[in-house]
């Protein structure tokens, strides 16, 4: 076994001496510009005291047991919140896409992904048996040109936010492109959704395209600050699914209060949109701050702002400093972001203030 942490152990000191080693850190009393509760769900005791339950566990996978009517009473209304025919619960956004891409497209088939595609999608990938190719982000010439070299039935994958940059995928060209050649394309809404649409239903629903695309994916560990994912689409899509995807069968269902929260949390956010409100407000003053500082960001409508500081020491450096003095705002560090492009990751909350975000921007630039 020696030969064995002799390996790993050099794994490591590689990522070290390109100061890129990732570390857990527990959680900190700085102004949070950090973490994925854009609208301050996480915290909110009407989303998460529990009543009147008294399963607790989940006792199997869906297959087996723990398929209760409470949860496909909770798919249902997913499905109506998010104008889709139905839905199916997954037990986490990462779970959802790797169960979504490992078990649709089929071996001789095409999958065509955007460069900058979440790493879940990219698992999912992997474990299919299609050939798959990336697009450069958000270039559509160059998706076209891959259309046309694709063999088999041919599949999309995009964000509709993306985790890293913060922008917007062209959804209205890209679906009237995906019609006219035949293809299915597959929409990971894990940062629009709460944020986007009348009541957060996304950015498909906000420009009317639900029925354009072949699925959505929603996740709940963001803006409804709970845990656990939806995949949106036709039946006939959600009992292939129930069917064939290994990340759907072969675990364990969420608990019912899992299930009964995602539900919460979408009639409170019902009840108070005036939250989506304070965040756009929010996202409107960080770019007109940014802008009339000159510091380079992507072009980024959703909560996720970044400030690009290339080099992985200088960024994280330049972190540093903003920690010391009361943000807690993370550094992302090449390889999760190419080289050159390492980045301050500003995510913006309805409950953080103007006044933090102007001195937020002050810290940065000193
Ligand atoms: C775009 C995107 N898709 C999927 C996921 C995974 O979702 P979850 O955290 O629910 O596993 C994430 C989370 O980081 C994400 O940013």
């Amino acid at each position: 076994m020696k030969s064995h942490y002799k390996n790993i152990e050099q794994k490591l000191f590689n990522r070290k001496s390109e100061n890129a080693l990732r570390e857990l850190k527990v959680n900190n009393e700085l102004i949070d510009f950090c973490s994925n509760d854009y609208l301050g769900f996480a915290s909110e005791p009407e989303i998460h005291i529990q009543n009147g339950i008294e399963l607790f566990g989940s006792t199997g996978s869906r297959l087996i047991s723990g398929n209760h009517k409470i949860t496909e009473e909770v798919e249902v209304y997913l499905a109506s919140y998010y104008k889709a025919e139905s839905s199916l619960i997954f037990n986490s956004g990462y779970n959802a896409n790797l169960g979504l891409f490992s078990s649709l497209p089929q071996r001789g088939d095409t999958i065509i992904y955007d460069e900058l595609i979440h790493a879940s999608i990219r698992d999912g990938i992997r474990l299919s048996n299609a050939n798959s190719f990336s697009f450069k982000h958000n270039d559509l010439v160059a998706l076209e040109e891959k259309i046309k070299n694709a063999k088999g039935q041919i599949w999309i994958a995009v964000e509709s936010v993306y985790s890293m940059d913060g922008d917007e995928a062209p959804l209205k060209e890209l679906t009237q492109l995906c019609k006219n050649n035949d293809v299915a394309l597959i929409v990971d809404e894990a940062h629009a959704c709460g944020i986007f649409g009348e009541k957060g239903e996304g950015l498909i629903v906000e420009y009317g395209l639900e029925n354009d695309v072949f699925a959505r994916v929603v996740t709940f560990g963001k803006a409804f600050g709970a845990h656990g994912a939806v995949v949106l689409g036709s039946k006939l899509l959600r009992n292939y699914l129930i069917n064939y995807s290994r990340a759907f069968i072969y675990t364990t269902a969420l608990p019912l209060p899992s299930i009964l929260i995602m539900k919460k949390a979408h009639t409170f956010l019902e009840n108070n949109l005036d939250r989506i409100n304070k965040l756009k407000e929010l996202i409107k003053y960080f770019k007109e701050s940014t802008f009339n500082f000159q510091l380079l960001t992507f072009n980024s409508n959703s909560a996720i702002q970044c400030v690009v500081v290339p080099g992985n020491d200088e960024v994280k450096t330049l972190a540093e400093k903003v920690q010391s003095r009361g943000f807690d705002v993370r550094p992302i560090l090449s390889p999760t972001v190419p080289k050159g492009e390492e980045r301050l990751r500003i995510c913006l909350h309805s409950f953080n203030t103007k006044e933090q975000i102007a001195e937020l921007i002050k810290v940065i630039q000193d």
